[in-house]
């Protein structure tokens, strides 16, 4: 009987997904970049006090999907997302130097005690960027022009950016004033969770996807409307910028995000095809007050989003092959191949060959099987003859041909380069 199984939640991953992991680390790092980005990297585990006084008490995360871990009287959390211990980490540098800005991106794994289905996880992984110092809306351009190009990169196409604006800390107060007046009409029509969330913080009720309080939301008063002229004019200038690099948006003015630390921009790049209701491949928006929350003497305006691995991976698909393809596998005849099949690989691999061969008694079909499962390029057979005549044929698998050479590893070595130079 198997002795412990996966945490719910949480997956093992192999190839060819690992394949396609590599490839979105790959374009992130080379993307970002280019846009001036610095990789951070930060503990997975933090006070809980972090995750409470930023994402907020009366969030979803904070409320009911923390790992939490009691020590003594301390009280950790597995981060549930990253922004938070960014700014931490930042504060606890010394804080940035408000002439001089400064972007981060960051991958790695977040936990979330979530129900799971698919694309949602209670262990994901999470690519995002924080830009640190910018209160003009270019750094909110910047940021959605580079989400757009790395979604790009990677092929997808049916994706819709959707934007937002919830305004300063004082227009959103008072949008919730206009928006609790027209909710309280409608009461005895939410679910029984929303009735709740009214109470505690009525932004809650338009993340609701119960059908009767998203119709009810429908109705209910725009963010836009409660915008001064300064949000306005930020706003207007991120909207003007995405249509002069023709990056089609979608305006969705209950947008307003599940984490309580945001305002004016808030966005989403919903992916259109396949993903059910767990369509978000990269969120985020804006979070001036952040770090006067966490305790930083001065306010930084900031701006960022993360997005989930495994929700690109479900869009990507999996027909990526795995990266790590074999170039060789060496099939051995007989005892004499068999002795000489090992050493072989190993010479092979210091020539940079991928060479691999069965470490076990197989029979000859059983090897070209496995040859044929670890997706090998070519195949070799070694045996007593090919010893004696000191000849070898690469068999190439894809192309069905074959190529007689010397038995020597920089002869196969260079035969292999050439063929994959084809
Ligand atoms: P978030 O919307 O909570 O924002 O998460 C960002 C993205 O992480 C989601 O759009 C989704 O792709 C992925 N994600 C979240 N939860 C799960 C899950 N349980 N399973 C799989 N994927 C998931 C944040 O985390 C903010 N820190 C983003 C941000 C950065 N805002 C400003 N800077």
């Amino acid at each position: 009987m198997l002795i412990a199984r996966s945490v719910r939640g949480m997956n093992d991953l192999f190839e060819p997904e690992l394949s396609l992991v590599r490839k979105l680390e790959h374009n992130i790092k080379e993307i970002f970049s280019l846009y001036g980005f610095n990789e951070i990297r930060t503990p997975i585990l933090e006070e809980l006090t972090l995750f409470k006084r930023s994402v907020g008490e009366t969030s979803d995360i904070v409320e009911k999907e923390m790992f939490v871990i009691k020590d003594n009287d301390n009280e950790y959390c597995l981060r549930p997302e990253g922004t938070a211990s960014v700014v931490r980490a930042l504060i606890e540098r010394g804080g940035i130097d408000d002439s001089f800005n400064e972007k981060f991106f960051y991958l790695g794994p977040m936990f979330r005690k979530e129900r799971p289905q698919k694309g949602r996880l209670r262990q994901f992984h999470q690519y995002g960027a924080e830009t640190f110092g910018i209160k003009s809306p270019s750094a909110d351009l910047e940021m959605l022009v580079m989400i757009n190009h790395f979604l790009v990169s990677l092929g997808l196409t049916k994706f819709d950016l959707q934007l937002n604006s919830l305004g300063t800390k004082e227009e959103r107060e008072a949008y919730k004033i206009t928006l609790s007046e027209f909710i309280t009409k409608q009461k005895t029509n939410l679910c029984q969770d929303c009735q709740k969330r009214m109470e505690k913080n009525i932004l809650r009720v338009l993340d609701c996807k119960n059908e009767h309080c998203a119709a009810i939301v429908k109705k209910s008063p725009s963010t836009l409307d409660s915008l001064g002229k300064e949000s306005k004019e930020h706003f207007d200038f991120i909207t003007n910028g995405l249509k002069e690099q023709n990056i089609s948006f979608t305006l969705n003015q209950h947008l307003v995000r599940g984490l309580d630390y945001y305002n004016r921009t808030v966005f989403e790049f919903i992916y259109s095809d396949g993903l059910g209701s767990q369509n978000a491949i990269a969120a985020g928006g804006r979070y001036d007050g952040l770090f006067l929350t966490l305790g930083n003497k001065i306010d930084v305006p900031a701006i960022g989003f993360a997005g989930g691995f495994e929700r690109l991976i479900l869009a990507l698909g999996t027909q990526e092959k795995a990266s790590n393809n074999l170039d060789l596998v060496i099939v051995y005849a007989d005892e004499q191949g068999k002795n000489n099949a090992l050493p072989l690989c190993f010479e092979l691999r210091k020539l940079g060959i991928k060479a691999d061969t069965s470490l076990e008694n197989k029979s000859l079909k059983a090897q070209m099987r496995r040859a044929d499962k670890l997706n090998s390029s070519f195949v070799m057979v070694l045996g007593e003859t090919e010893i004696a005549t000191k000849k070898v044929t690469l068999k190439n698998f894809g192309k069905d041909q074959k190529i007689e050479m010397e038995l020597s590893p920089i002869a196969i070595a260079n035969n292999i380069k050439n063929q994959n130079r084809l």
